[in-house]
């Protein structure tokens, strides 16, 4: 299967990609890298690879809808099979939906349908909650609200930072990723609705 993996920051989730991806077994490979900023740590790890990336920045296009074709359309240079957002910070809107709607992951480091938005960690923290996680899910119109396809938890500790405690959960996200995306790639997806399984 062909990935095409979006990023904005440190990339540690596409690097665990990368790293699946060099095992031929795995059955996908990351074929090119795309970010809404320069300069970040994602985009580099790509470089190292020797996987193709490209930018596109809201703030050089005229509207929000356009910014949204046009990462449509470089995604759709790269034909892949699976988009995978691996901590990128914005919202894809109706073009991206309509070309990639079914076939676009994204993690989201809590227990969905708990803590969505940008603070989930944070937010899992301030409620006390002795248990949370990370969640996969196929990206819909919503924020973080998506059908779930796999769903990893860890532990609170009582002297957990918010720091600590997004750490831990991006341990166990990596894994979750990897081991669901490398499914998909070779067993497929089925989603009904709000149930998906792995599967032709
Ligand atoms: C992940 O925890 C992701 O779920 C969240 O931001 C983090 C990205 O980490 N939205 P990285 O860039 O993959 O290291």
């Amino acid at each position: 299967a062909r990935l095409v993996v979006l990023v904005s920051g440190s990339g540690t989730n596409l690097q665990a990609l990368l790293d699946a991806c060099a095992d031929p077994s795995y059955g996908a490979q990351v074929v090119a890298v795309g970010a809404d900023r320069d300069g970040i740590e994602g985009l580099a790890r790509a470089e190292r690879a020797g996987v193709p990336t490209f930018t596109a920045r809201v703030k050089d296009f005229p509207s929000r809808d356009a910014w949204d074709r046009a990462l449509a359309d470089e995604v759709a240079a790269f034909a892949p099979d699976l988009v995978v957002l691996a901590g990128f910070m914005k919202l894809v809107g109706p073009a991206f939906l309509d070309a990639y709607g079914g076939r676009t992951l994204n993690t989201h480091p809590a227990l969905s349908p708990s803590f969505p938005g940008m603070q989930g960690p944070a937010d899992a923290l301030a409620y006390g909650v002795k248990v949370t996680g990370a969640t996969l899910f196929v990206v819909d119109a919503g924020v973080d609200t998506g059908a779930i396809v796999a769903q990893t938890t860890v532990p609170v500790e009582d002297d957990d930072t918010v720091e600590s405690l997004h750490e831990r959960i991006k341990v166990a996200e990596r894994a979750m990723l990897v081991d669901s995306v490398g499914r998909i790639a070779r067993e497929g997806l089925r989603v009904d609705g709000r149930r998906v399984r792995f599967g032709a």
